[in-house]
């Protein structure tokens, strides 16, 4: 799938799930910026993007803070022209009962998710390609499966989903699609390593996928090149799992899951 010369933005594309997709977008020809807080991981990422394509562009800032963000996507769609493509994938996760998460541990994930994302599309509206562009948020199961641990993640990613749902009725007619990617346990990502710490856990995980296996890096960014291509032209407001099937349980294994 071509993306030669288009202009993507990844919040978050620094790490894990997110540059994966970056990495995926800049292999199929796309000049691609990223953003994330920490100077050396933008730095990381720029060296290793610019291996796939020559066109890259790196901001360290953080997604609670609108003026920042505004900057960057302001920068790249002044060196590149309008942007095609925009994915919203930054958060924070940790496992915690709701009766051990300070109010400030609570705002901290819904500033970084849900906040971050409003202001990451919010400050893009004006640099998008319209029409034609397309945006996906990074979500997850638990905005709609109630999970032990995660309430601060359950509240965000619900608010997330239902940017994304509004956003797509907003702007729609401008021809600018809006969908979200709700990915299952993908190995080797920061993620698994805080909700599946140990082999037990991992086993669960994995026993209630019925795949029957971790998804990749590669699962996630194959069906994001999809859905932002003109190939699903005519999908928006979606809300896509792409997790081996491990949400037709329900709550319940995902539950299970978390308290291995
Ligand atoms: C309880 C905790 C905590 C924990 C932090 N806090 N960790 N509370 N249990 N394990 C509290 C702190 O005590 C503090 O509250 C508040 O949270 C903010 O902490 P800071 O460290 O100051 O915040 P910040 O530097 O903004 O860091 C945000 C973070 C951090 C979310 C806490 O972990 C982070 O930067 N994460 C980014 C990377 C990440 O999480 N990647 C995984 C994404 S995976 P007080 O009251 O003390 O001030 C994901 C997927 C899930 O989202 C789905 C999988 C299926
Ligand atoms: P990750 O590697 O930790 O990715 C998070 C990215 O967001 C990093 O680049 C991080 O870089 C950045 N980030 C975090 N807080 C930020 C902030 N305040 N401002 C700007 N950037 C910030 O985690 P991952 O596991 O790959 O998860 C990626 C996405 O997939 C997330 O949206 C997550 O909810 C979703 N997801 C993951 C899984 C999974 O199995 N891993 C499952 C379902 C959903 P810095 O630290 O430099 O800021």
């Amino acid at each position: 799938m071509s993306y030669q010369g288009k202009v993507v933005f990844v919040a978050g594309g620094t790490s894990g799930i997110n540059l994966g997709i970056a990495e995926a977008f800049a292999r199929a020809g796309a000049r691609v910026a990223v953003l994330s807080r920490k100077a050396d991981k933008v730095e990381a990422a720029i060296t290793h993007l610019r291996s796939l394509t020559p066109d890259v562009l790196g901001f360290s800032a953080d997604v609670r803070d609108y003026d920042a963000v505004a900057a960057a996507l302001a920068d790249t769609a002044a060196q590149w022209g309008p942007i095609d493509v925009v994915i919203s994938g930054a958060a924070g996760n940790f496992m915690a009962p709701a009766i051990n998460l300070s109010a400030n541990a609570f705002k901290s994930v819904v500033d970084i998710d849900l906040l971050g994302t409003f202001n990451v599309l919010r400050a893009s509206w004006e640099h998008l390609r319209k029409p034609g562009a397309a945006v996906i948020n990074i979500t997850a199961g638990q905005s709609w499966l109630p999970t032990p641990m995660q309430i601060h993640v359950c509240a965000a990613k619900a608010g997330v989903d239902q940017i994304t749902r509004t956003l797509a009725l907003e702007w729609g007619p401008a021809g600018v699609r809006v969908n979200s990617i709700a990915p299952g346990p993908i190995s080797g990502t920061e993620g698994m390593a805080r909700l599946a710490p140990t082999e037990a856990s991992e086993k669960a995980w994995t026993d209630s996928v019925p795949l029957k296996r971790f998804g990749t890096k590669a699962d996630i960014s194959r069906a994001a090149l999809w859905l932002c291509s003109d190939e699903a032209s005519y999908i928006t407001g979606v809300i896509l799992p792409v997790d081996g099937g491990f949400t037709l349980w329900g709550s319940g294994a995902i539950a299970h899951a978390t308290q291995q």
